[in-house]
C-alpha cells in the first residue's frame, strides 16, 4: 500500500537531495586534505628525520559514508612515537608545533590544538581538517595507537585496514552498503538532536551494517534494508557480540561484560562500543523499535499523507515524497 507512495526510488531521491554529501563537494574536501598530505611528503623529502611520517584521510570522506552535514575532515597523522610526549595534551601541543614546521605558509592561528586533535583551517574555504595522532613504531600495516577522539586514550588499530574492511563491503554491495550506512547515520543524527543521551557512533553504524550484510541481509531495497537493521537492533537487544573474521578469529575475542560489544575488525580487544552504558543501549534499542514500527506502518499506510508522516518519524521532518 504505502509502497505506491514511498518506495525505494523515493528514498534514493531523498538521499541524493538531503542525506549524502555531493560527489563534487567530497572531491573538493578530499583534495584539500590531500594537499596537506602532499606538503608533508615534500617536507619529509627535505627533512627525512622529521617525526610526522605520513598523513592519511581516515574518516567518512575516506570511506565514502559522509553526510551532507559533514563537519570535519578527518586525517590521521602517523608519529614516530619514540620522540613524542606520552601525555595527551602535551602530545597535541607538540603535534601542532610540528605541523607549523611542515606547513610554514599557514599562520599559527590556522593550526589550533584541540582536545585530542589539531585543527588546521584553510582560509580560502574556512574548512577545517582535523588531524588525529597515531603513535606508531614502523608497523608495515600501519597499525599504531590511534588517540581516541572520545577519551584521548590510545587504541591499537589500523586505519588502512579499516578502509580495506569497508572497501570490501562496498565491493560486495555496490552503492547500497554506503547508502544504507548514510541513511542510518542520518536517522541517528535526528535522534541525537532530540536527546543528548542518544549515542550511535558512525563507525558502529558501519560495523553493524557490515555484520548484517555479511550474514545475508539484503541492502538493495532501502525500505527493506532499513527495516531489517531496525528489527535486528530491536530484537537482538545487543545480546550478540559483533566481531569479524577479516583479520582475526572471532573466537579469540576478549570477553567483557560491557552492555554492547562491537569489536574493532582489526583488534578484538578494542570494543568500539566500550563507552556505551545500559542507558545508551536501551535508548538505542527503543529508538530502533520505534523506527521499525514506523517503517512497518508506512508500508501499510493507505494515503500518501500517512505514508510520508510515518517516514518522517524515521528520516525527519524534511522527508517529503
Ligand atoms: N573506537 C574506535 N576504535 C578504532 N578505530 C576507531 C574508533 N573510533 C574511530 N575509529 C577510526 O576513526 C575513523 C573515523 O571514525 P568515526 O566513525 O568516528 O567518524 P566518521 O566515519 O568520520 O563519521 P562522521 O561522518 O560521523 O564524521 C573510523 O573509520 C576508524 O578508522
Ligand atoms: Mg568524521
Amino acid at each position: 500500500m504505502g509502497r505506491q507512495h514511498v518506495d525505494h526510488g523515493e528514498i534514493v531521491r531523498f538521499a541524493d537531495e538531503r542525506v549524502n554529501l555531493k560527489r563534487d563537494d567530497a572531491t573538493d574536501l578530499r583534495a584539500q586534505a590531500n594537499r596537506l598530505r602532499d606538503r608533508l611528503e615534500g617536507y619529509l623529502d627535505e627533512h627525512p628525520q622529521f617525526e610526522l611520517r605520513k598523513m592519511l584521510l581516515s574518516g567518512s570522506l575516506a570511506k565514502g559514508t559522509a553526510l551532507k552535514s559533514i563537519s570535519d575532515i578527518d586525517v590521521a597523522c602517523y608519529i614516530s612515537s619514540e620522540s613524542a610526549p606520552h601525555n595527551v595534551s602535551e602530545l597535541i601541543a607538540w603535534l601542532a608545533k610540528r605541523l607549523e614546521s611542515a606547513f610554514p605558509n599557514f599562520k599559527p592561528s590556522q593550526i589550533k590544538p584541540k582536545t585530542y586533535s589539531v585543527g588546521v583551517t584553510f582560509i580560502s574555504t574556512g574548512n577545517e581538517v582535523d588531524i588525529v595522532p597515531i603513535l606508531y613504531t614502523g608497523d608495515p600495516e600501519w597499525k599504531g595507537n590511534l588517540i581516541s577522539q572520545d577519551t584521548g586514550e590510545p587504541l591499537m588499530t589500523s586505519v588502512p585496514m579499516h578502509l580495506a574492511f569497508i572497501r570490501k563491503r562496498k565491493d560486495a554491495h555496490g552503492v547500497h552498503y554506503a547508502q544504507v550506512v548514510r541513511l542510518l547515520k542520518f536517522w541517528a543524527k535526528q535522534r541525537k538532536q532530540a536527546d543528548s543521551d542518544f549515542r550511535l557512533k558512525s563507525f558502529m553504524v558501519e560495523l553493524i551494517v557490515a555484520y548484517l550484510a555479511d550474514r545475508g541481509t539484503k541492502l538493495d531495497d532501502y525500505p527493506e534494508a532499513l527495516a531489517a537493521v531496525f528489527t535486528y537492533l530491536a530484537s537482538d537487544d545487543f545480546r550478540t557480540t559483533i566481531a569479524f573474521a577479516d583479520y582475526y578469529d572471532p573466537k579469540s575475542c576478549a570477553s567483557t561484560v560491557e552492555p554492547i560489544r562491537v569489536w574493532d575488525p582489526v583488534n578484538c580487544e578494542n570494543n568500539v562500543a566500550r563507552l556505551y552504558t545500559n542507558q545508551n543501549k536501551q535508548k538505542l534499542v527503543d529508538a530502533a523499535l520505534d523506527a521499525g514500527d514506523a517503517i512497518d506502518a508506512a508500508l501499510r499506510a493507505v494515503t500518501k499523507g500517512d505514508t510520508v508522516r510515518y517516514w518522517q518519524k524515521v528520516l525527519g521532518p524534511t522527508f517529503n515524497a
